[in-house]
């Protein structure tokens, strides 16, 4: 085994998290600190400080953070670790829109600070809607609550959830009001998929083994799917769907950033910026869609009625608080092409939908044909080498191969070469979020979104959205039932060039 490149030392710090009684902080952040507790790899003092304007008191808060963690935490609730973590949750009520809320934040920080012996290194999470992001970072500098990056002292972070605007020019917009207050240095845009064991192993596969590297370019890879499936429906999003969609909420930031880590060039060492000037590359050789071309090249669905594993569901538009006529995409499939030397005229498909048959996230990498000699002569056609990179559930790496059916006769089949991190490593990777707040306790961006990759992103993205919006001759949205593989569409994208989406 070898040593850790990138030991990781959190620092004792106070967690505040702007939306502390919402949605996120309860089933993803607050559980994520209790697991880094448990798990032993949280620094040894710390506080978390829950802001919203619902009153609650620090009791109340506790109560609903020993709820949360008994719903949604990876590990069980200890007794003999609560009482010391219960007393480090705080509570201070109070609107982003009002000045007032913020000196008694303060108020309230330095108490903790002082009591627990913390030594003023801040942490803010920014769970809340994008609207109020401006009017947090700017209440938090009015209350001179953010000291300027240095090496020594304590420090000041900013934790920014997606989506980071709606657009480019209201991403432009959050960022620039971010950077009034805080440095890039401390600014940490979040991308959960980023936190995932198996994303950060695809850069491991790639660049720590020998043989992909030099097969991974357009002269052996035929073609890349990746695959975002979810079975679940809208759920009690509808409000923030509506405004969004699929394309928004899900492919300008996680699966460009997948896209990213598959495409990239080796970076030079394994800092932070190395890797991000990498992925940002990526982003900016991505073909740009014409307007005209968006309708071939790009899929938009939505789901009809349907039944999702032998469960009848309803349509979208029949969702609650969903509009009745409602043209947002539920589902997208687009054919991307990288324009650089080693990805030259190679699609890289992307699909992502709601209400399809399971919920799965891979990627998968398809080699070109063996030649056509030999075992490859006659009218049926080897199957292509894949590459399989699971990324939910059951993550691991599987390779698909050509073999002898064992006997007399020369029959070939394809057969898998299988990894499974859970019989491999024999223990639960952590989630996502324990992982990322780790790693902002450390200082550590290497997994966090730079300003430049979200813009960038969005400079691809705006102009699929600009084409759907048009009044006339925008591309038309699609349908598929609930529990199918998506509409028909997005099979002709690929059959349009004699492939087929792999069966998940
Ligand atoms: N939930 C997820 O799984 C998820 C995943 C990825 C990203 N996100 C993003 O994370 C953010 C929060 O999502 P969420 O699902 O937790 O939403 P949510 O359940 O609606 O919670 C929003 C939180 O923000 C607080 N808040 C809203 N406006 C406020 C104001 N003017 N002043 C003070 N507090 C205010 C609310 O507090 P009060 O209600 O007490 O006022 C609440 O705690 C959103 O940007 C969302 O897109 C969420």
């Amino acid at each position: 085994m070898s040593e850790p490149t990138h030991p990781l030392v959190p620092q004792p710090c106070t967690l505040v998290i702007f939306g502390g009684s919402g949605d996120l902080a309860r089933r993803k952040l607050i559980p994520a600190v209790y697991n880094l507790l448990l798990d032993g790899i949280l620094p040894p003092n710390y506080a978390i400080l829950g802001n919203g304007r619902t009153p609650l008191s620090d009791a109340d808060f506790r109560q609903t953070a020993r709820e949360a963690i008994a719903k949604y935490s990876r590990q069980k609730i200890s007794e003999k670790v609560w009482p010391d973590f219960e007393r480090r949750l705080f509570f201070v009520a109070g609107s982003l829109q009002d000045p007032k809320a913020y000196k008694a934040l303060r108020q309230r920080l330095e108490q903790i600070e002082t009591d627990l012996k913390l030594p003023g290194n801040r942490i803010f999470y920014l769970a809340i809607p994008p609207t109020s992001i401006a009017d947090a970072v700017e209440g938090l500098r009015s209350a001179g609550l953010v000291q300027p990056p240095s090496s020594e002292g304590p420090f000041s972070r900013v934790i920014v959830e997606k989506p980071i605007g709606r657009d480019l020019d209201s991403a432009r917009k959050i960022n620039e009001a971010v950077s009034r207050v805080f440095d890039e240095s401390q600014i940490f845009r979040i991308d959960h998929y980023l936190g995932k064991e198996t994303v950060q192993n695809l850069l491991v596969l790639r660049f720590a083994n020998s043989i992909f590297e030099p097969i991974w370019n357009y002269k052996f890879i035929d073609h890349v799917q990746i695959t975002v499936a979810e079975a679940e429906g809208v759920g009690t999003r509808a409000t923030y769907y509506e405004e969004a969609g699929t394309l928004r909420d899900m492919v300008q930031n996680h699966m460009l950033q997948l896209l990213c880590l598959v495409a990239m060039e080796p970076p030079t060492d394994l800092g932070a910026d190395s890797i991000r000037d990498e992925k940002v590359k990526v982003v900016r050789s991505l073909r740009r869609y014409a307007p005209q071309q968006v309708g071939t090249y790009v899929v938009r669905g939505q789901y009809t009625a349907g039944a999702v594993s032998g469960k009848p569901v309803v349509g979208y538009r029949e969702e609650e608080k969903v509009n009745p006529n409602s043209e947002t995409e539920t589902y997208v499939a687009l054919r991307m092409l990288v324009d650089n030397w080693r990805w030259s005229d190679v699609p890289i498909y992307v699909r992502v939908g709601k209400r399809l048959p399971k919920s799965a996230t891979e990627i998968s990498v398809h080699f070109k044909r063996a030649p056509m000699v030999l075992f490859n002569r006659d009218s049926t056609a080897l199957d292509q080498n894949v590459l399989v990179i699971r990324i939910q559930p059951d993550e691991g790496i599987s390779l698909r191969m050509m073999a002898k059916i064992p006997g007399t006769s020369l029959r070939i089949e394809p057969v898998k070469m299988d990894f499974h991190y859970g019989t491999s490593f024999g223990k639960a990777s952590p989630e996502a979020y324990e992982r990322l707040l780790l790693d902002a306790m450390s200082g550590d961006p290497t997994l966090f979104a730079r300003r430049d990759e979200v813009e960038e992103a969005w400079a691809f993205i705006d102009p699929i959205e600009h084409a759907w919006s048009q009044k006339e001759n925008a591309p038309p949205l699609s349908f598929y039932p609930a529990g199918s593989w998506g509409p028909e569409e997005a099979d002709e994208l690929l059959a349009n060039d004699g492939r087929t989406w792999r069966r998940l």
